[in-house]
């Protein structure tokens, strides 16, 4: 096990009716800049709750921060908050809004351009304090300092790294008005952070592989019933817990990692704005395969305890893990071929060039270079 410090300082209120919580958890005298979507929160009834926890404070509305959220929104809340001084974030929505809310918080501090901070951690100067009520169980962005933001005039898409959130809401009944198709790209998502931490090398460290493997397992079993028709209460608590603990630092303690698959990922999102969860879906099954002789015996590990597959052929084992997963997303109604979904050779020709110009080797081993990219991408054509 490699040496680590962890330390993870968000205070999650978590259950039924918490989100009136807000009121004293966000101390007094602050002007509170107020995050928000593009409106589902008006019709679940999210609004109306946060709205109520917020009366008797000083605070400010924002709306239309989109998914893959972008500079070119923030770069306006931005504006405004510097403007009106406000000096405390509440992100309401999704990975999205909470995302696009720390790029807010930290941008606010400093003169640069946010596209500028994204690109330059140098930049960074610290943030204002940020919270967040959670709308969709899927990114743990509720529970980690991590962001990823999108410029849409250049189709870029970028990690950005700031602050946890001071404290998260997590109210499961919100996601009761989830798409289904957000509810099978949140629980790709939560699978494959759960994968990107795991599916490294062998005997690091037994008890984060089963945390993580507890998760996988949980999350393989609720996805039916969430998926389904009129999900029970505590399948979705069980859901959105999984979320956050699958992307919170607690399964990646002294551990090895990984990102190949949402490294590539977010090409596909920067060119074609293709949902996150679902990039994944279509991405993992190359990662896996390309990566099988490095990752062999994990994939093993995860085929004979995640899947209960018994073989006396290895081939064989890494074969049937690697449909398995590809089978679970597409149980969940997601495409997982890039021409199932209107992707051709160009986009792959398209970010084999950037790989090739961003010098990049992602991978645990650092083995995903350009050229690894375009297998992956070709193998799941
Ligand atoms: O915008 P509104 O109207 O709210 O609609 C949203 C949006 O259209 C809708 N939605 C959210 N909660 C809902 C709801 N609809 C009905 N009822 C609800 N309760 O769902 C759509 C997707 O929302 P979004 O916030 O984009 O989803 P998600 O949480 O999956 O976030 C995706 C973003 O997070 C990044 C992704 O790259 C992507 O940009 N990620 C962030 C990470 C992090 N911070 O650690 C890690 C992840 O790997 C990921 O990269
Ligand atoms: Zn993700």
């Amino acid at each position: 096990m490699n040496n680590f410090i962890f330390q993870n300082p968000t205070k999650l209120v978590f259950g039924k009716g918490t989100i009136e919580h807000i009121s004293t958890e966000i101390p007094a005298n602050k002007k509170v800049f107020v995050t928000f979507g593009g409106g589902s929160v008006k019709t679940n009834g999210v609004y109306q709750q946060v709205k109520r926890a917020l009366t008797g404070k000083d605070h400010i509305e924002f709306w239309g921060i989109e998914p893959n959220p972008t500079v070119e929104t923030l770069r306006k809340a931005i504006a405004i908050v510097k403007e009106e001084n406000c000096d405390f974030i509440l992100a309401v929505g999704g990975g999205s809004v909470i995302d696009g809310s720390k790029l807010i918080a930290a941008a606010a501090l400093i003169e640069e351009d946010a596209w500028e901070l994204v690109k330059r951690p140098s930049l960074y100067r610290g943030s204002l304090p940020l919270a967040s009520v959670l709308t969709i169980p899927a990114t743990g962005s509720e529970m980690n300092p991590g962001a990823v933001i999108t410029n849409s005039a250049l189709k870029e898409k970028f990690s950005f790294y700031s602050t946890f959130p001071v404290f998260s809401i997590l109210d499961p009944q919100v996601a009761f008005s989830l798409p289904k198709y957000q509810i099978a790209c949140g629980l790709t998502d939560t699978f494959v952070h759960v994968l990107e931490q795991y599916l490294t090398t062998t005997n690091q460290s037994p008890l984060m592989d089963r945390w993580a493997e507890g998760i996988l397992q949980t999350i393989v079993e609720v996805a039916p019933k969430v998926y389904g028709e009129k999900p029970a209460y505590d399948d979705m608590a069980t859901f959105m817990l999984s979320a956050t603990m699958a992307l919170n630092g607690f399964i990646s303690m002294g551990v090895t990692q990984d990102w190949s698959t949402h490294m590539i990922g977010h090409e596909l999102s920067a060119l074609h704005n293709l949902t996150h969860g679902h990039t994944l879906a279509i991405v993992l099954k190359g990662t896996m395969w390309i990566m099988k002789e490095e990752k062999g015996d994990k994939i093993i590990q995860m085929g004979k305890r995640v899947w209960n597959i018994e073989d006396s052929d290895r081939e064989k084992i890494i074969e049937k893990t690697i449909d398995k997963c590809d089978e679970f997303f597409r149980s969940l109604g997601l495409k997982t071929r890039l021409s199932e979904n209107g992707i051709g050779k160009e986009t792959i020709d398209e970010i084999v060039k950037r790989f090739e110009k961003r010098n990049v080797h992602f991978g645990e081993n650092k083995t995903i270079d350009s050229s690894a990219t375009r297998k992956i991408l070709e193998y799941v054509l």
